[in-house]
């Protein structure tokens, strides 16, 4: 009878997943969503009941404090509604089929790689599997690694949705300059870089019981420094729990807490929470999303690999028959080709970067008007860039149902290629092109380049027309080209500046950086450049071990530069406007990015804050004017009438508080002490760090860099674009049709040695 039914739906703790952990006597926090909603939808079925009766408890892991408001009862209602309307389409991923054995390979195995197509369910399922189940141990505490902050922190959202919590509570996420999580958060999804530099205060990651390692196909840099440090961590672990089974058993061992809620009740922080853990050994599971599993396998002693078989529709294939000279002009063609004669459907656009995104955007809507005229019965075209550096609100319509009479033509960067699901997207447009960072092995120059992808790239970005049904891929490039392309992409670690990596490495007791687990090992002349230049920025001693001041760099959430930037702005006596400045030039391009049809328009209007030192001090005009307005509104209409994202802002000074609590709690001084209106201070401290990237002006007007001579020119956005200056310092180069440095200020030449001595001195002479 339905009265039965009901009554046997009440929530009941979960059973144990597997064998073996035999559950002792326990007091944690239950929370088993998907049974719960299960019953709820057989209550909802059964004649005259209430889905919504009789479930409470949902939200009990949620004691924490939360960032934002507290939720009332009908919040909480209503994200049980959501996470029921949700659980359907969860389990008919393809990753639900495979459920039971990916526990069963991390219950039985240290290490497991799961191999699944992209949308198959890896990044927001499996961790929700190891968080409702009891391996390695009760309530055990799951972290989930992303290579991209976006993909970081959408994702937590999403599966807080899913298991109907409030973001923050059992499911959070940390960032660099952002966290949302709690001492009741049990999955957090982190960007690599923010689990790296967890493991300064927490060596080991005792406060994790798995370690999820998302998307590591991509071989990110600090992805890639993650895998070598578990598996010593892995060990150590073992070591540890070794040890306290036999300390236990000589009855040495103190009385432990209960894992979960228990515990994390314990401390004031998730730190003391862990300490008064029973120590657990880590699992791993690395998830990638293409075939080439062997090497995560052989990396990790031979750890089983799980493919998880997708449901990839087919995509028919279509080749440029010759080579096209103007891909961006390739693009547009093809889009409106698609528009005429193929079935409805989106199109994702895969261009290199911003300016390409920006260029075509233009472009097809230059056209709209006279294709809604000759064709009125077609539909239009609706147009949403995507790349990394775009405001979220703006980003967010990419995903947005696409209107009637619509198709959406989705401009994207290689940010759509594995690490985001579009709904929708039927047709592919491949310009095989990438922007990546690249590290020029000798100069020391890090920079932005155009590339070919690779093979893989390539597969990758035409599965994305087959998510749903059978799609379309164009390859804006001969099939001669694809044969021609790389296999497979070259990982991170081999094509960027290593200065961050093996400071990181040293700051986590790494003492030799030849000996550390490379998947790939780096260029040997790499890592001795990154060396010297560590030791020039006075964070390793002449016999390559780091220093007090390279500890402080580490524990600063900046790159190795910009850190030494802050320390040096100490001695100079501006830490306050430097601690602003590298706050804003970690959201510069956010802050200041407009289309390109109203670049001219944000110029005039930003006229009034150019400063004649350059663009360091400029950008200081601007958040100075903007601190000097007081309400929310006057600040955000000051952002509109200046082209500034005001959410940027926002982020800015989110970060610079962060900053300020960082400095404080490393105790490197008193960060108010200030320069005023003196430029020369906070130009000095920038030499400081950034005296490799500076430039002397020559007889001929062109301007070559100080150590390796090589011509520089001074980016057309900048302020000083055009100006004679004798010499110049800058934040970085791109690679165009020159090397342009980009965001750059006027310095006299003579500081460049007086303030890197040791660069000048002991390394490079
Ligand atoms: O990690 P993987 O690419 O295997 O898949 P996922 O990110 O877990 O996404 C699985 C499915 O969840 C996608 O196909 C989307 O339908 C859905 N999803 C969503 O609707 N919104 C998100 N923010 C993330 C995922
Ligand atoms: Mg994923």
């Amino acid at each position: 009878s339905p009265a039965k039914r009901t009554a046997s739906a009440q929530p009941s703790p979960p059973a144990p997943a597997h064998n073996g952990a035999s559950p002792k006597k326990r007091k944690v926090v239950e929370f088993d969503h998907e049974a719960e909603q299960e019953a709820a939808q057989r209550r909802a079925a059964g004649p005259g009941q209430n889905g919504a009766n009789g479930a409470n408890g949902v939200n009990g892991a949620q004691h924490g404090t939360l960032k934002g408001k507290r939720w009332t009862k009908e919040d909480k209602q209503r994200a049980k509604e959501e996470a029921l309307r949700l659980l359907p389409g969860r389990k008919a991923l393809p990753v639900w089929g495979g459920k039971d054995a990916i526990l069963e390979g991390v219950q039985k195995n240290d290490t497991v790689i799961v191999l699944a197509d992209t949308g198959s369910g890896k990044t927001t399922q499996i961790p929700q599997f190891l968080v409702r189940s009891s391996i390695p141990c009760d309530a055990p505490r799951i972290v989930c690694t992303q290579p991209r902050r976006v993909a970081a922190t959408s994702l937590a959202k999403r599966v807080s949705d899913e298991m109907g919590t409030q973001l923050g509570g059992l499911v959070g996420y940390t960032v660099r300059f952002d966290d949302r999580s709690s001492r009741a958060t049990r999955l957090k999804y982190a960007t690599d870089g923010a689990l790296l530099a967890e493991m300064l205060a927490d060596r080991d990651l005792d406060k994790y019981d798995v370690v999820v390692l998302d998307e590591a196909h991509e071989r990110s840099l600090r992805t890639d420094m993650l895998m070598g440090f578990l598996k010593d961590i892995q060990q150590r672990r073992k070591d540890k729990v070794r040890a306290f089974q036999a300390d236990k058993g000589k009855g040495k061992a103190r009385p432990s807490a209960q894992n979960g809620e228990a515990a994390a009740a314990n401390g004031a922080n998730g730190d003391k929470a862990a300490d008064s853990r029973d120590p657990t050994e880590l699992k791993i599971v690395v998830m990638s999303a293409t075939i080439d599993a062997k090497r995560f396998s052989d990396f990790f002693n031979n750890a089983p690999v799980l493919y998880v078989q997708g449901r990839q529709h087919k995509v028919a294939m279509h080749y440029a028959t010759e080579p096209q000279p103007d891909f961006c002009d390739a693009a547009l063609k093809t889009v409106f080709q698609i528009h005429n004669k193929l079935p409805p459907g989106d199109i994702l656009v895969f261009l290199p970067g911003q300016d390409e995104i920006d260029s075509l955007a233009a472009s097809i809507n230059a056209y709209l008007p006279d294709l809604e005229k000759t064709k009125p019965n077609l539909g239009t075209l609706l147009v949403t860039p995507l790349y990394a550096k775009l405001p979220p609100t703006d980003q967010a319509k990419a995903f947005a149902p696409t209107p009637p009479n619509t198709r959406k033509v989705i401009l994207s960067t290689n940010i759509a290629e594995t690490s985001v699901t579009i709904p929708g997207v039927r047709f592919v447009v491949d310009s095989g092109l990438a922007k990546e960072k690249r590290y020029h092995a000798g100069t020391g120059i890090d920079s932005l380049v155009t590339e070919s992808i690779s093979q893989s790239s390539a597969k990758q970005r035409a599965g994305r027309a087959g998510r749903e049904a059978d799609g379309y891929c164009f390859r804006l490039y001969t099939e001669a080209s694809f044969n021609a392309l790389e296999k497979r992409s070259q990982p991170e670690i081999q094509r960027v500046s290593l200065t961050f990596a093996l400071l990181h490495l040293l700051a986590n007791g790494q003492d030799d950086v030849f000996k550390f687990h490379y998947m790939d090992r780096p260029d040997k002349d790499a890592i001795i450049y990154a060396m010297m230049t560590l030791h020039g920025l006075d964070a390793l001693d002449g016999k390559g071990r780091i220093t007090a001041v390279g500890r402080k760099m580490a524990n600063l959430p900046l790159d190795p530069v910009f850190a030494r930037v802050v320390l040096a702005s100490f001695a100079e006596g501006c830490p306050r406007e430097m601690l602003d400045l590298v706050a804003l030039l970690g959201s510069k391009d956010q802050l200041l990015s407009v289309p390109s049809a109203v670049r001219d328009q944000a110029t005039a209007a930003r006229q009034k804050f150019v400063h004649r030192s350059g663009d360091h001090l400029m950008l200081l005009n601007m958040l100075r004017a903007y601190e000097e307005l007081d309400g929310k509104d006057e600040r955000k209409a000051w952002c509109r009438e200046n082209f500034v994202s005001h959410k940027a802002m926002l982020a800015v000074l989110d970060a610079r508080k962060q900053l300020r609590e960082r400095v404080e709690r490393l105790q490197l001084g008193d960060w108010e002490a200030t320069a005023g209106d003196e430029p020369e201070p906070i130009l000095n401290a920038l030499i400081g760090g950034l005296f490799a990237n500076t430039a002397l002006r020559q007889e001929d007007g062109t301007y070559r860099h100080t150590l390796t001579k090589q011509p520089v020119a001074i980016h057309p956005a900048s302020t000083l674009h055009n100006k004679k200056i004798p010499a110049i310092v800058y934040d970085e180069l791109v690679l165009t049709t020159r090397t342009y440095a980009r965001t750059v200020s006027a310095i006299e030449p003579t500081q460049i040695r007086a303030k890197a001595p040791a660069m000048f001195a002991k390394s490079l002479q």
